[in-house]
């Protein structure tokens, strides 16, 4: 058998199932366009569709090398030679057209005549009652009935998921020979170690499975196949497993290099390097098709897995960020293939360190933290760690809980999830009651029966600033009315509207509505429900009736300026992209008459540079003042055009798209400008971050701008005129006076420090005794908590038994609290973490921490009194526990 790499192989695969008719796809995002899963799983997810018949396919057999992640089984990475999170599936399917005939002795074909495997080594395997496939193996590939296996359910029967198509299917099998074997007798075909090496899964997709277990059978017979490159890899190459293979040695190699480690020495070292191998692979890839970490979904699968990395590094010994080191490699090994990994180099090493960043901070802290409540158990014989530790490790130590029940395992100890369940709920109970939401004022039920009665209001404001219609209901303090008097407040819905409701982001429309000598002035216009759009305002002279005739009329000039804004942000989004990088999507977006704000993802502050080249952008496509073009089509024929849609948003079957030649096509439902040049100047005049990974940029256009420079102008003036000099060495000045008040603020405290020691000299006195241990409880004003713990130490030189416990007050009354304690009274029962836990309770905040040091906090001073003067008889308590 000739020696082939990992890239020769995905070619040859490729190639062989081109020569059968297959359309060859570029692998497809590992975001799949699937709500049922986080991940593409197999090769044959993004084709979900037309297995089950719901949409038709442009061919009808298709081949793909598709980068899949599957992360049931985290934990195995590494230690087995097959586990891996990210793997390349080499797949070929079909659509209705070839099936069981056709694709085993192709199958057997590629793998014996073009890989070049020993015949004899291999073996198939056949679901139960699947005669057809037993026969075709065995009659028209001619294998030996004793080298043909029919196993159950569990081998053979193939399943994306709980729901969905599946059908039976057959395995091949590759004996790698005594040496990998188990040793076990009954090691045979089936056997779970490594000498049966399952290669191929032939799925033949013939059923659907609902929601209650029933199989019915799809339209077609299809096939569904999947090879994991890796394994064919190293079987190809004789290497025992995976990560020796080509595909990732240079990455294992470099792993070792970094962290001083020589593979093959210590099987435990060795397994680290895999699981850094490995992970950092997968996150990368990852981070290209537009994950980010986060505390949820897929975000939440990625930030395990770096700060899995993160964690096995420190455990082989590696202090300082790497990460990183190991990207060069990773695009080495695979980025001929994936080019994603290159054009998105950047952002993928700006995630990485970031959030390696953010986890090394805490990482040491909560290893320590978990290791003193770990030694707590053991001591005492238990061997269960609490839920709300585990919580505080989660939520202020930034641990996954399956990287703390990881650790936790490494010492033989679980954790109480139903208890860590209990601490999340409570703080979600917390978020929750903290940002009461204002209900809407009117009920919508009157607008849900109105919707229902009559016909959605057609909308004619796409070409059309006025139309006559006739008024349909009145709505006054909630409910139908016949009329509305001048003076009076009320919502009316027309039979016809120019008036653009509020959605997509754009503000709803403002005007007039007016019949012989009535006038109702539009204030807002909205969707309380979907397809009903209401003109909400006053009645300001006469009396509107239903049944009214009566003429409908925007704010132009204003609906101008929207337009202007709403074109503005499709060209900003456009050019985000193309300067930070393909992951740019749209989170949201608000235009108005007098500004924009747009929101995306994005893993790091814009930088002055970026902002500057976006603006830049824009303003080229204003000046080329091109048209803005809108379709209206079915929205396949949409995607096909690459049209920008929103991620989450359900769109209709037929979509409006907004075209700017060679520029920005996006989906959009609003009314913009007929031409770029119309809408002026777009400056943007904030960048901030408004959550994990999401920025927010804030843009004027149109009339706007010029204000705004006026006043930037007016500004620099003034400030020139105040600071001396010139506009040119303005900036300098500036930075000089901050810097200057970091001095004197870094002095200021410094003296406040000093000030609070000279204090506690006279003003410090124990409030307890209990055991041979003093307590001490004491609050500071504006002091910070990594002041706290120089206070400590100082009052620790006068009352050496002390256990202590310090609150500092800062910014919004927030409560810093640190507890600390010497290990000789830890010895006599003093536990820091556990008197700072109880005190913090009883002012509403929380924290905790080891004997001798812990850590934590409150949102309000208000109940510190009430905690400090409990603090002494928890003090007692605890002291007679801990005895
Ligand atoms: N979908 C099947 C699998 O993942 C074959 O591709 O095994």
């Amino acid at each position: 058998m000739e020696r082939r790499s990992g890239k020769e192989l995905r070619e040859l695969f490729l190639k062989f199932f081109e020569e059968k008719g297959c359309k060859r796809y570029h692998s497809f995002s590992l975001v799949p366009d699937d709500p049922t899963l986080l991940f593409t799983i197999a090769g044959m997810v993004p084709f979900k569709p037309y297995f089950l018949g719901l949409k038709t396919p442009e061919v009808t057999r298709a081949t793909t090398a598709q980068k899949c992640v599957r992360t049931n089984d985290i934990e195995n990475v590494g230690r087995t030679a097959r586990h891996h999170t990210f793997f390349e599936m080499l797949g070929n399917f079909s659509f209705g057209d070839y099936f069981k005939p056709e694709i085993i002795p192709w199958a057997w074909e590629f793998l014996t005549e073009r890989v070049g495997l020993d015949p004899n080594r291999l073996y198939a395997t056949v679901y139960l009652d699947d005669d057809e496939a037993y026969d075709i193996w065995h009659e028209k590939v001619g294998l030996p009935k004793e080298r043909i296996f029919r196993l159950g359910a569990d081998d053979n029967f193939w399943a994306a998921g709980p729901v969905g198509p599946c059908g039976p299917c057959s395995e091949i099998i590759y004996d790698q020979g005594e040496k990998f074997s188990c040793g076990k007798p009954t090691c045979t075909v089936g056997c779970d170690c490594d000498r049966y090496l399952e290669i191929w899964n032939l799925v033949f997709m013939q059923y659907n499975r609902d929601e209650a277990g029933n199989l019915t059978p799809l339209p077609h017979k299809n096939i569904d196949t999947g090879m994991g490159l890796e394994r064919l890899a190293s079987v190809v190459q004789s290497v025992p497993n995976d990560f020796e293979t080509d595909l990732f040695r240079p990455i294992m190699d470099k792993a070792c290099e970094l962290v001083n480690v020589k593979y093959g020495e210590d099987p435990k070292k060795d397994m680290a390097v895999k699981v850094i191998s490995d992970h950092i692979r997968a996150s990368a890839f990852m981070i290209a098709d537009g994950i980010l970490p986060t505390n949820d979904g897929g975000g939440y699968v990625l930030r395990r897995l770096i700060r899995r990395c993160v964690r096995y590094g420190r455990l082989l010994g590696i202090e300082r960020p790497f990460l990183t080191e190991l990207l060069p490699v990773v695009r080495e090994s695979i980025g001929d293939e994936y080019s994603e990994l290159i054009e998105q180099a950047s952002a993928i090493e700006q995630v990485l360190s970031t959030e390696e960043e953010r986890f090394s901070r805490t990482l040491s802290q909560g290893s320590d933290l978990m290791d003193s409540e770990i030694d707590k158990l053991t001591a005492a014989g238990r061997n269960i760690l609490p839920g709300d530790v585990a919580f505080v490790l989660y939520d202020t130590f930034g641990f996954p809980l399956e990287l703390t029940e990881e650790m936790c395992e490494e010492r033989g100890i679980t954790i109480d999830k139903e208890g860590f369940e209990a601490a999340m709920e409570e703080q979600r109970e917390r978020a929750r009651a903290s940002s009461k939401q204002t209900s809407s004022v009117i009920s919508k039920n009157v607008y849900t029966e109105l919707a229902d009665k009559i016909a959605p209001s057609p909308f004619c404001g796409y070409t059309k600033t006025k139309c006559e219609a006739q008024v349909k209901a009145i709505i006054v303090d909630g409910a139908l009315a016949e009329s509305a008097a001048a003076g009076t407040e009320a919502d009316l819905v027309l039979s016809e509207t120019p008036f653009y409701a509020e959605k997509g982001g754009q503000v709803g429309d403002t005007g007039t509505i007016t019949a012989g000598g009535m006038t109702f002035e539009v204030a807002d216009t909205i969707y309380p429900v979907a397809d009903l759009i209401v003109h909400r305002g006053r009645v300001t002279a006469g009396t509107v009736k239903a049944g009214d005739s009566v003429s409908a009329e925007i704010n132009v000039e204003r609906r101008a300026e929207i337009q202007r804004h709403h074109t503005a942000t499709h060209l900003l989004h456009e050019a985000l992209a193309r300067v930070l990088g393909k992951h740019v999507r749209q989170a949201g977006s608000i235009v108005t008459p007098t500004f924009l704000r747009f929101d995306f993802n994005h893993f790091a502050p814009v930088t002055l540079d970026e902002l500057r080249e976006v603006e830049r952008l824009v303003y080229a496509e204003v000046l080329k003042n091109k048209p803005v073009v809108t379709t209206i089509m079915a929205i396949e024929e949409a995607k096909k055009t690459g049209a920008r849609a929103l991620f989450d948003e359900k769109y209709g079957d037929e979509v409006r798209v907004l075209d700017i030649e060679d520029f920005s096509t996006e989906l959009c439902g609003g009314t913009h400008v007929k031409n770029t040049g119309e809408i002026g100047l777009v400056k943007i005049i904030r960048e901030e971050g408004i959550g994990s990974g999401i920025r927010r940029i804030t843009a004027v256009a149109g009339s706007s701008s010029l204000p705004l420079f006026q006043s930037f102008g007016l500004a620099v003036t003034s400030m020139v005129t105040m600071l001396g000099g010139d506009v040119e060495t303005l900036m300098s000045k500036i930075e000089s006076m901050v810097d200057e008040k970091k001095v004197l603020e870094r002095k200021n405290r410094e003296l406040q420090v000093k000030a609070a020691m000279s204090d506690i000299e006279n003003s410090v006195k124990p409030r307890a005794n209990a055991g041979g241990v003093d307590l001490i409880v004491e609050k500071f004003d504006d002091i910070t908590p990594d002041l706290l713990r120089q206070i400590g130490d100082r009052i620790r030189q006068k009352y050496p038994n002390a256990l202590m416990l310090l609150a500092g007050v800062g910014e919004e009354k927030r409560v810093a609290l640190t507890a600390m304690a010497s290990p000789e009274i830890v010895k006599l029962g003093a536990h820091a973490g556990t008197l700072l836990k109880a005190v913090a309770a009883e002012m509403g905040g929380k924290g905790g921490g080891s004997p001798t040091l812990a850590q934590g906090g409150a949102q309000s001073s208000k109940d510190l009194g009430k905690a400090f003067d409990a603090a002494p008889k928890l003090f007692e308590e605890l002291m007679t526990k801990g005895k």
